[in-house]
């Protein structure tokens, strides 16, 4: 293995360890502090001399610094969905805590964060044990854990928040997380992407990446439970993440540039210590130095694939210069004013910050400082690097604006620390303003065409063969070859698996992604059952097996479809595309061999104009408290509309009744099945939970996990039923992984035995 290799290997390996930036957002709720000595005299010394800290301020950061970080939630999800979260937390558990005394003393209820829009995001000081000392807090802490579970809010660093919300994403944006996992900005720019809920099939997407093959699938858990079309996660070193080749509305081949660009890289995370307490003990200026280097390379990556008029956001949750103005300096210097930074001080009203420093030093973890490149002897050369320092030219430095940049300080709104930049582009980066040598085996219509970006005018930027860049040499130099842009997939339709056992090896090893064609002969009776509308997009569905029974089907947006056929076998894609649905263990016997996925209801919902029956509130709370209800347990209106309809899979759909302002305010669609006599609903526990409390229904698991307590008299009866016969238990993460204990599980069961009918032989 060449050093370079080790060094990668290395850097790769410091990013996955416990206490470093990777486990900042993974705490339980209310995880506790063990006993461990807040000290570090170097990182004292460090930062006292670099005077990023505001004057007589200091020992307030270092006080900060060594109290337990608050827990910060977010409500996930879609807008109207993460309204009626909100209004239940506020109106429900936020009230109820202001009453609870302990020991005496009020509970100081969760803030929601100033900065945050639509106050969708809280911080609480309410570590687990107070959770514990009462009833009602038990209450509420309940609902945080499976409400976390089930997707509807996450737990996230409160600064971690911050990235995606400068980048202004709207949903035709095209965007690129380039270190995604775990994954909770990925959430947030799904989200971002869907904000109108009304769009099914929003024309941008997000592809979310991460080097580790593992921490890949926390990706693919992460964006699942929010059941978009329009993610895709794949697995590649960020710094030499393939160039991406697409049809253009002309029918020209041209290459992907991103509207929006996330540049979330991997730190030594000293802004995390008040949560990972293990930095404290291993704290030197090295892993900075070590970082700085990856950092530049996936940084000149990512501007390097970003459209003219888009935008990257670069963050670090290090405090330290090295990792962060030195590798804007740095791109800045390397663009010649192709890149500018962006100035954000309005887009956060609320959040203190600290404006980027112009000054720093350097640090080695002996403690030697140096102020300059000249000062540092040759036999550093390898470690110490000119880009970690300043530009000189002060000129330069001016115009580069680093005070732009934004630092929060934990004293500041008692949060971690973080850094944030903007970065705009104005034009093509200049080692892509050249055009390629033609190559005798390349016809000029296979070149890759000048940028066509939707924002802004691009000057025209022909991306170069890595070997052929000059000012991006350093972040290029020895990156892994990837696979040749002219490859294209060998079967049209097919996406992946590559053939080549050495990527098999490296931990690729996905079923292929087989788009279905439009006279696919699934189509016909999945279109009379449901009556699909004619604009219903078949291309967009697709399977994961080339041979045999198709089990599942899952739909992509159209511009994610144009991506995977396009580059087959360059990207290493591990997961997209929502179930929307399965095959019944029946088959044709229902009339259609293939039943509605919960997961994908909102996708095809807008697509579907039969099968639908409109529940009330009550309605619903019959359907997800007992398993199979007789038709007759439906209020007069559902059981007519169901009467009417024949066996098989349905829609059970609820609009807001302005009238009853404290039903829930919207709109929920949930996959059902009508038997002969019976009717239900097919949806995983979790969400059924979550439903429920829509609706005001207190569900709890009992501490043996042995299924929900319903506190409402009027549907006790009902749960208990639901207790026997969901056999309900906690579900692990590991589990969720692995997509045990979910509807269909459920489902097969039920469909062979059901629970008051036999649904298959009735
Ligand atoms: C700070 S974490 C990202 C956190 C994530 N953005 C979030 O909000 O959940 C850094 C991630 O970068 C990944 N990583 C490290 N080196 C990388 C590389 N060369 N290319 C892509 N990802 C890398 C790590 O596996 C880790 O998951």
């Amino acid at each position: 293995m060449g050093k370079r290799s080790r060094l990668r290997k290395k850097e790769h390996q410091n990013n996955s360890k416990p206490g470093g930036r990777d486990n900042r957002d993974n705490a339980g709720w209310g995880a506790g502090y063990a006993d461990i000595i807040k000290e570090n005299k170097l990182f004292e010394a460090y930062y006292q001399e670099l005077g990023l800290v505001p004057e007589g301020e200091f020992d307030q950061f270092m006080a900060a610094m060594r109290e337990p970080l608050p827990a910060t939630i977010r409500i996930t999800g879609y807008k109207s969905h993460a309204k009626e979260i909100l209004h239940c937390l506020k109106n429900k558990y936020f009230k109820e805590i202001q009453e609870v005394e302990i020991d005496g003393q009020k509970i100081e209820a969760p803030q929601p964060l100033s900065w945050y829009p639509d106050e969708l995001a809280w911080h609480t000081n309410m570590s687990r044990k107070i959770l514990r000392k009462s009833p009602l807090l038990e209450k509420f802490h309940q609902f945080l854990v499976s409400e976390t579970e089930s997707g509807n809010i996450s737990r996230q660093e409160a600064v971690s928040m911050i990235p995606p919300l400068l980048m202004k994403i709207e949903p035709h944006h095209k965007i690129l997380d380039m270190c995604a996992a775990p994954g909770s900005k990925t959430a947030q720019l799904i989200e971002m992407l869907h904000s109108d809920m009304d769009v099914p099939f929003p024309e941008g997407f997000v592809i979310a990446n991460d080097v580790d093959n593992k921490r890949c699938y926390l990706l693919v858990h992460q964006a699942k439970r929010l059941n978009s079309p329009c993610i895709m996660v794949v697995n590649h070193d960020a710094s030499c993440i393939p160039r991406l080749q697409i049809d253009t509305e002309d029918g020209q081949k041209g290459t992907l540039f991103y509207d929006r660009i996330l540049c979330d890289v991997p730190c030594s995370g000293d802004g995390t210590m008040r949560k990972n307490i293990d930095v404290w003990k291993k704290w030197t200026t090295s892993n900075s130095l070590h970082l700085h280097g990856l950092q530049i390379r996936i940084a000149v990556r990512g501007v390097e694939q970003l459209a003219v008029g888009g935008r990257m956001v670069y963050s670090t949750c290090s405090l330290n210069p090295i990792e962060d103005e030195a590798v804007i300096a740095t791109l800045l210097e390397k663009s010649e004013g192709a890149l500018e930074l962006a100035d954000a001080s309005v887009d956060l009203p609320g959040l203190k910050w600290m404006p980027g420093i112009t000054k720093w030093k350097l640090m080695t973890k002996e403690g030697q400082w140096y102020k300059d490149w000249s000062e540092v002897p040759v036999n550093r050369h390898t470690q110490i690097r000119p880009t970690m320092f300043p530009p000189t030219d002060t000129e330069k430095l001016a115009n580069m604006k680093l005070e732009r940049c934004m630092r929060i300080l934990p004293h500041h709104q008692n949060t971690g620390g973080f850094f944030v930049a903007v970065l705009v582009k104005k034009a093509p980066m200049p080692w892509n303003r050249r055009f390629p040598k033609l190559r005798k085996e390349q016809s000029s219509s296979s070149l890759p065409q000048p940028e066509d970006s939707p924002v802004g005018t691009p000057l025209p930027e022909t991306p170069l063969e890595d070997g052929e860049r000059d000012g991006g040499k350093e972040a290029g130099e020895d990156s892994p070859k990837e696979p040749e842009a002219g490859d294209q997939a060998k079967e049209p339709n097919v996406c992946g698996p590559p053939p080549n056992k050495k990527m098999k090896r490296h931990g690729f090893k996905e079923d292929p992604f087989v788009f279905l064609t439009e006279d696919d002969p699934v189509f016909p009776p999945i279109e009379s059952f449901y009556d699909l509308s004619p604009d219903f997009p078949k291309i967009n569905v697709l399977t994961r097996t080339h041979e045999g029974k198709k089990r599942h089907l899952y739909m992509v947006s159209k511009e994610l479809r144009n991506v995977m056929l396009n580059n087959s076998e360059r990207m290493k894609v591990i997961n997209t595309g929502v179930k929307v649905w399965s095959r019944n263990s029946d088959g044709e016997e229902f009339g259609c061999a293939f039943r509605l996925a919960q997961e994908g209801i909102y996708t095809l919902f807008p697509y579907i104009r039969s099968r639908m029956i409109t529940v009330s509130v009550e309605d619903i709370k019959i359907l997800l408290t007992q398993e199979n209800p007789y038709l007759s347990k439906l209020e007069e209106d559902a059981h007519q509309q169901a009467k009417k309809m024949g066996m098989g899979s349905i829609v059970l759909k609820y609009r807001p009744d302005k009238s009853n302002p404290d039903g829930p305010q919207c709109p929920i669609e949930l996959c059902g099945w009508r038997g002969k006599t019976s009717i239900r609903a097919f949806v995983p526990r979790n969400e059924r939970f979550h439903y429920l409390r829509m609706l005001g229904v207190e569900v709890f698991r009992d501490k043996q996990g042995q299924g929900p307590r319903e506190e409402e008299k009027e549907v006790k009866e009902e749960v208990k039923e639901g207790e026997t016969e969901n056999g309900n238990k906690d579900v692990s993460p590991k589990q969720e992984l692995r997509g045990e204990n979910r509807g269909d599980e459920h489902l097969k069961g039920d469909e062979r035995e059901g629970g008051g009918e036999n649904l298959t032989s009735t």
